[in-house]
């Protein structure tokens, strides 16, 4: 059994009730448990968590060397902003890939530019919870390669 950590950023403890017309209405939890099924099937492990604090978050990308075989990551709306995640991201030598429920490249002008998909492998947006489910489709890719 492969292990990945599964990282979500600010206010996506929020989903269902926020945005729904953008983010649908499934909650962060719904969307765990569809990726924990997913995982079963691709023998991974998913380990599930979500922070608004940056430094958490990169707390947490400082134990997926050690601990994981790989990680996904929705980094909310730091995404836009932290160089810090993504030095974070850039130390880590394993499979890694960046989801976002929407479409960034179709939205305000200020999230059209990823800061964080510099220091990931590939990147799935615009596909709702979706995109939870075939970023674990990709990282099985890489991690079984
Ligand atoms: C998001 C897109 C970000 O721009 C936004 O700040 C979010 C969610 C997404 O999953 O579509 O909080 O990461």
């Amino acid at each position: 059994m492969k292990k990945i950590i599964i990282i979500n950023g600010p206010n996506l403890n929020l989903l269902g009730q926020r945005e729904d017309d953008i983010y649908g209405n499934d909650s962060l939890s719904d969307i765990k448990a569809l990726c924990e099924k997913k995982g079963n099937e691709k023998s991974i492990k998913i380990t599930f968590i979500q922070s608004n604090n940056e430094g958490e978050i990169i707390n947490s990308l400082h134990t997926v060397e050690k601990n994981f075989d790989g990680l996904i990551i929705n980094p909310a709306a730091f995404t836009h902003s932290s160089i810090a995640i993504l030095d974070a991201l850039r130390a880590i030598n394993k499979p890694k890939i960046e989801i976002h429920l929407s479409n960034i490249y179709s939205r305000e002008e200020y999230r059209k530019k990823s800061i964080t998909s510099e220091g990931v492998h590939g990147l799935i947006c615009g596909f709702g919870g979706n995109s939870y489910l075939l970023g674990i489709e990709a990282i099985a890719k890489l991690i079984y390669k």
